[in-house]
């Protein structure tokens, strides 16, 4: 469903991603890791539609991407909600943005709320939420617009480790049931072992696809008391070796025996 083919970004004298080919398909959740400034944040801004590529093209259902669409939604590392809108009209605001009308949406925006465990505080704001309250706020956001893509940049990263968790079995169980095509951005093997159908591993800048690890653990998945530790451990220890040999050092040459460094 989605196409990336070939897709190059350059920014000025930086080349951001090079020509990188994935097919994502629907209902996927792929996960992307990769150092930082690899070019995770621009890839998902290129499938958005807010930066277009300098090379290749984006297609989602056969279709260029020209412009941001309504059935693609993204989630940030901050949850940015307003902070003068209660936690329901942060949820409802796409709704407004699109111009559908708000009481077609209301009961859903409350289901929403109810299914992240927030309908007591659905008229409070904002800053009386904690941190992890905040970003399933934000997810309520994303998912109010039914989207068919949701892209995700390190939502959980920002969290607690346990927090980190408790989102990311709610994310799972929120994928398993919707059936949303996830794109989900992530500095954490844990995340991608526990989430992804498949894994994208970027290299360095400028980025590339390094290679595409699949995560063959049947679902639900959890990550105290997972059942399937020996698919778990292998995938993590594959996509730890693949993140670390990225950046080794070239080996360094032996010395021999009473050299000197070469003087200028
Ligand atoms: N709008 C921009 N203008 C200039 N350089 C940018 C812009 N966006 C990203 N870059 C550069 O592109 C590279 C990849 O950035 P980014 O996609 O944010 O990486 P990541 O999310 O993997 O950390 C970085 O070197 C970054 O500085
Ligand atoms: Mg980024």
């Amino acid at each position: 469903m989605i196409t990336i083919d070939g897709v190059t970004r350059t920014f000025g004298p930086v080349t951001a991603l090079s020509d990188l080919r994935l097919e994502i398909g629907t209902g996927e959740f792929l996960a992307v890791i990769g150092r930082s400034g690899c070019g995770k944040s621009t890839l998902l801004r290129l499938i958005s539609g807010l930066v277009k590529p300098t090379g290749g093209r984006i297609l989602i259902d056969g279709e260029p991407v020209r412009k941001p669409r309504r059935d693609v939604a993204m989630v940030f590392q901050r949850p940015a909600l307003l902070p003068w809108r209660s936690v329901l009209d942060n949820v409802l605001l796409p709704v407004e943005i699109f111009r559908w009308k708000r009481a077609e949406h209301r009961d859903r925006a409350m289901h929403l709320l109810e299914t992240t465990g927030l309908t007591d505080f659905a008229a409070r704001l904002p800053h009386e939420l904690s941190g992890g309250m905040q970003q399933r706020v934000s997810l309520c956001r994303a998912l109010i617009q039914q989207p068919k893509v949701m892209l995700m940049d390190e939502p959980f990263s920002a969290l607690d480790a346990l927090t980190r968790e408790e989102l990311a079995i709610e994310l799972q169980r929120i994928h398993m049931e919707m059936g949303t095509t996830i794109v989900f951005v992530t500095h954490s093997i844990q995340e991608a072992v526990l989430l992804a159908d498949r894994t994208a591993v970027l290299s360095a800048r400028p980025g590339r696809l390094r290679q595409m690890v699949e995560m063959r653990i049947p679902r639900p998945r959890s990550f105290g008391h997972n059942a399937h530790l020996d698919e778990v451990a292998e995938a993590s220890a594959e996509l730890h070796q693949l993140l670390l040999s990225d950046h080794l050092p070239a080996a360094p040459r032996p010395l021999t025996r009473g050299s000197v460094p070469p003087s200028r």
